[in-house]
């Protein structure tokens, strides 16, 4: 138990949201709150705005500004709040994905109009398998939204999680008047660009008492009581357990860019969100305080500027102390290495760093040892576990445009799958690569780097599947199966039998028609 202290001091989490509900303003405030920025925007300039395919230079360009955004740390009541970003463009959410593999918990921020949007329902699919805990934040509820309970009910459909207000709207739109504290019964009425302190808190124990009304008006007032009787009727307490099992989820009501019901949520977080919790590898388990390093590199980014060609691999400290300069076993290539530069994010700015702890992100400048999942230790072989990929949503074959480099093109498509750009399968038998990705950007994005870094030129053929399963299950079945549909059988780069379908209803009639053959959406076989 040697870090105990470090260990509990530290939360490690991501905001995730559809784009635009508001993730960069609400990151923004939590920032400020920490300290860790001084003015307000500045996490705003570093977004990936929108863009058209066509841009995907500038937006690579932007991503490049964003790996010093890629970890924030901040403080907060002497916590150590490790911020992970995720990319906003859904071209990306393979990325998103595989930092949702590092965090201990997450926020979900929904935009209040539009209620459960499609990305935020893929992410917190991802965030279910591993049974994060989540915080929900409804945005935007100076806008005329949907009814409050309307969206807790689509919140638990959608997302099959449970759901718990610990606060509650009054009113909304031009009408919202703040919100009440149903736990802590204090009011907090709405001001725009709130710098509303805990002195700003009214204590109302008594919810039927007068002050209500003459805070908030007669009409108001009945409509909070209703909602509060109603409320009140169906929780009682809240039950921390079930939010760190992941089957409940606190919401907050609040506006982001008004900084809004932002320390509420806040300082709940601290209070409830987890610290690191053990993981697991192909062996055992790893709790934190162990005293050796274990950890692993959950994503990759490689600079596809060329006057800047640095690759840095982002490495999560699952136990242990990471120290500068001490050699570590890299399990995969069973080899020992070390670092002279890691960074840490303290602030917003890369710092060099000599030791870090469980819960912290470091990034290791690589010269292309590492992949997606590759762990370090201090000499015991052993694997994390929980870091898969996804099935890809877009599927092409690589056609060489120049056969004097194939050698080229083969070790290209080889290092960028490994960072994580894309996926790569082979067909059964035959020598046809098959890319698979989120988004079209990543196909221009691999085009490109192939032919700066690579000196091949490729183009690519559009096939017509759309989700990738791994194959388990009874082997002779698995076998007899990949014989018979040998065209839409690929392999993945460990081998894996995958069977690409054309759509649900054949996916739907393959699963009902092989009962003794699993599908799985993820390479874990989960
Ligand atoms: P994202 O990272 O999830 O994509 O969302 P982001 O924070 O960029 O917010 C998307 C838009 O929603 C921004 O407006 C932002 O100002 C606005 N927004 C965020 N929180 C609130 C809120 O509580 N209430 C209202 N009414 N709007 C909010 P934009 O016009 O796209 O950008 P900007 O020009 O305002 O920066």
């Amino acid at each position: 138990m040697k870090y105990a202290k470090e260990i509990e001091q530290r939360k490690t989490f991501a905001i995730i949201s559809h784009p635009d509900a508001g993730k960069t303003t609400l990151t923004e405030k939590l920032l400020l709150f920490g300290g860790a920025i001084q003015v307000a925007g500045a996490v705003k300039s570093n977004k990936i705005k929108k863009a058209s395919t066509s841009d995907f230079m500038e937006i690579e360009r932007q991503r490049g500004i964003s790996v010093a955004t890629s970890v924030m740390s901040f403080e907060y009541r002497e916590k150590l709040i490790n911020l992970l970003d995720t990319p906003g463009h859904k071209d990306f959410a393979e990325d998103t994905y595989r930092t949702l593999t590092a965090v201990d918990s997450v926020i979900l921020v929904i935009d209040c109009v539009k209620g459960v949007e499609e990305q935020t329902q893929r992410l917190m699919e991802v965030c279910r398998m591993r049974d994060t805990p989540v915080i929900v934040y409804i945005n935007k509820m100076d806008r005329d939204g949907r009814n409050p309970f309307e969206l807790l009910e689509e919140l638990e459909e959608k997302l099959n999680i449970k759901t718990q207000p610990l606060t509650w709207p009054i009113n909304g739109g031009k009408e919202f008047k703040g919100v009440y504290h149903v736990l802590n019964k204090s009011l907090l009425q709405f001001q725009a660009s709130s710098k509303a302190t805990d002195d700003d808190l009214i204590q109302i124990p008594d919810i039927n008492a007068p002050l209500v009304a003459q805070l908030i008006g007669e009409k108001d007032a009945k409509q909070l009581q209703e909602d509060i009787e109603l409320i009140d009727g169906v929780y009682d307490g809240f039950p921390v357990d079930e939010y760190l099992s992941g089957q409940l989820a606190p919401v907050f009501f609040g506006s982001a860019v008004n900084n809004f019901g932002v320390k509420e949520m806040l300082d709940t977080f601290v209070d409830i969100a987890p610290s690191p919790k053990s993981r697991f590898t192909n062996t055992r388990e790893i709790t934190p305080n162990e005293d050796k390093l274990t950890g692993f590199v959950f994503k990759i980014h490689a600079n596809i500027d060329p006057r800047h060609r640095d690759r840095i691999a982002f490495f999560r400290i699952c136990s242990g102390k990471f120290e500068r300069n001490k050699f570590y076993h890299h399990v995969r290539l069973d080899k020992d290495v070390r670092f002279n530069n890691p960074y840490t994010f303290m602030a917003r700015e890369k710092n060099v760093v000599d030791d870090a702890y469980p819960g912290d992100v470091v990034g290791l400048f690589d010269t292309g040892n590492f992949k997606i999942g590759d762990t370090l230790t201090e000499g015991e072989n052993m694997t994390f576990v929980g870091i898969p990929s996804f099935s890809p949503e877009i599927f092409k074959e690589v056609v060489n445009n120049d056969p004097m480099k194939s050698k080229q093109l083969e070790k290209g498509l080889n290092q960028l799958t490994e960072e994580g750009v894309a996926q790569l399968f082979t067909q059964h038998g035959g020598n046809r690569k098959i890319i698979g990705c989120v988004g079209e950007l990543q196909f221009e994005v691999i085009q490109y780097r192939l032919l700066q870094e690579y000196g091949s030129a490729c183009s690519f053929k559009t096939l017509p599947f759309y989700k990738a399963c791994w194959l388990g299950g009874d082997k002779t079945a698995v076998a007899n199966f990949a014989k018979f549909k040998q065209a839409n059988i690929v392999e993945d780069k460990d081998g894996n039998s995958i069977y690409l379908a054309q759509s649900e209803w054949y996916l739907n009639t393959e699963i009902a028609n092989n009962k003794d053959i699993h599908f799985y959406f993820t390479s874990e076989m989960k």
